[in-house]
């Protein structure tokens, strides 16, 4: 018997980088997966396939988590298909770092939209979505929020959002037997990291060397407890944010 076995997962933003690594560990932990994109499909159909190759079941979906109907189309297609829904990852995310002055009103529409209104459409559904038994949701927070470095204040902004919804919507959630807890990773190696420029850069060293555990993250650091937070192993745990960094913070 595996921690998964019988549950559906939607893993929002898997066709890379953290929620490929959650998604592929949800998989051969025994839960059928739905693999949401917003436009990499290619990246979604190899996660797809890694995890058949293994024996899991799994299925692409695209759906941009900033519009509800796409969100709603996203869980219409996991109900139909896996019968059910019980466990969310609010994982889709966009960063970009820079001084006050530099950001623009697109941006910062963006930052929240993806980041903030994104996870919420999301929670909206899973709500409608969830049994009887209920269900777990876990959103991917960030150590931003405990690093508060210099030139991240929109990004760090919308995790904040993050870290303070998780336990108030534990509350209001709980008594329908949904818990509802953050995950917050520390610097961690992705399509998007690199993508922003910061691997291989002696920001990449400072942050190694400010992790107590001395290395830079990896999605596979992050996967297990997602798991975990999944399983009915943390059916106590519910309002929690749980920094996955390393120490980093
Ligand atoms: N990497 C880090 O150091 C780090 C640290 C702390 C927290 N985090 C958080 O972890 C999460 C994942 O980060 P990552 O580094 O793995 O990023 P990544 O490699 O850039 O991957 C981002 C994923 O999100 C998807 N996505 C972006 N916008 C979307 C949208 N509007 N609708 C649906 N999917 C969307 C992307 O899909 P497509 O490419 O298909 O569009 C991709 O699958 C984010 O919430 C991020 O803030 C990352």
């Amino acid at each position: 018997m595996k921690e998964l076995d019988g549950k559906v997962a939607i893993v929002t933003g898997a066709s890379k980088g953290i929620g490929a690594g959650i998604a592929k560990m949800f998989a051969a932990s025994g839960a059928k997966v739905v693999v949401n994109y917003g436009s990499s499909q290619e990246g979604a159909n190899r996660v797809v396939s890694e995890i058949e190759s293994k024996g899991g079941s799994a299925m692409a979906v695209q759906g941009d988590v900033s519009q509800l109907d796409e969100v709603e189309k996203l869980f219409d297609t996991a109900v139909k298909v896996y019968g059910k829904v019980d466990v969310l990852v609010n994982n889709a995310g966009i960063y970009s770092f820079g001084p006050v002055e530099t950001i623009t009103k697109a941006q910062f529409l963006r930052h929240y939209e993806v980041n903030v209104l994104g996870p919420i459409f999301a929670i909206q559904q899973a709500v409608k979505a969830f049994g009887q038994s209920g269900g777990s949701i876990i959103n991917i927070g960030s150590c931003a929020t405990s690093l508060l470095d210099a030139n991240t204040s929109l990004y760090t902004g919308t995790k904040g959002a993050i870290d303070v919804m998780t336990p108030s919507l534990a509350k209001e959630l709980g008594p329908r037997k949904i818990r509802i807890n953050s995950i917050n990773p520390g610097a961690t190696e992705t399509e998007g990291a690199h993508a922003a420029g910061a691997i291989g850069t002696d920001w990449q060293l400072q942050l190694i060397e400010a992790t107590p555990l001395r290395k830079f993250g990896q999605p596979e650091d992050i996967a297990p407890l997602a798991v975990f937070l999944a399983s009915d192993a943390s059916g106590w745990i519910t309002g929690q944010v749980i920094l996955a960094s390393g120490g980093l913070r």
